[in-house]
């Protein structure tokens, strides 16, 4: 990437335990990449605190400002293009993106999505996993398209499903997981290392 810092702008809705570890895989210079803005949806979301705790630029736009869903988002690319942002990460952004946002932001937008896509998408992932019974399930980061978790996968993590589990214990042994599997995703697409061949993701080796 030369000099030219990489610029991540990332979209959240709560918590934000997704982008501390992306904050965090920055700072310890594992993730070569700036975050220049977050932006969210919610006001009183944990993960601007977190932000304006480590001098991260952030901005709270209020979807009910705006004429509707289409108007909101192209406020939204408006804000993430005054930053140059080269990628959009969705980190618990719980809004969905409008076709306007989607084809200004085409092939760089990704998600993490707390289940092994294509299984169970959508709201409450580790509940339907547990309710399907399934032994095993994990995260999916994945590119962001017109569907609901529907875009080509990037990387995948796996985690067993064990007979005591309930949602809390298997979205927490998902999350840790997704802790890592984010920055490491986001780390491959900076290096420029994940090819798109149809639905396909090729993954070119480091130093290669
Ligand atoms: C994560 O489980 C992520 O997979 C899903 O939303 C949750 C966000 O959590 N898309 P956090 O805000 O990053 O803590």
């Amino acid at each position: 990437m030369g000099n030219k810092s990489f610029k991540l702008g990332i979209l959240v809705s709560g918590r934000g335990s997704n982008l501390s570890a992306i904050m965090d895989s920055i700072d310890r210079k594992e993730l070569n990449a700036e975050i220049t803005l977050v932006l969210s949806n919610k006001k009183e979301a944990p993960a601007l605190q977190k932000c304006r705790a480590r001098g991260i630029p952030s901005l709270f736009l209020d979807p009910k400002s705006y004429g509707g869903k289409a108007e909101y988002d192209l406020a939204l690319v408006k804000e993430l293009r005054a930053k140059s942002v080269d990628l959009v990460c969705l980190a618990g952004y719980m809004k969905l993106l409008s076709d306007e946002f989607i084809s200004s932001f085409r092939g760089k937008i990704i998600n993490i999505h707390p289940s092994l896509l294509p299984s169970f998408p959508g709201l409450s992932a580790q509940k339907q996993a547990l309710d399907y019974g399934v032994k095993f399930s994990g995260c999916t980061v994945h590119f962001v398209d017109e569907g609901i978790d529907t875009g080509p996968v990037i990387m995948q993590s796996v985690v067993p499903i064990y007979d005591a589990d309930d949602e809390e214990k298997l979205s927490q042994r998902i999350l840790e997981q997704e802790h890592s599997l984010y920055p490491k995703a986001i780390h491959t697409l900076v290096e420029g290392r994940i090819q798109l061949e149809g639905r396909r993701t090729i993954q070119k080796a480091e130093n290669s």
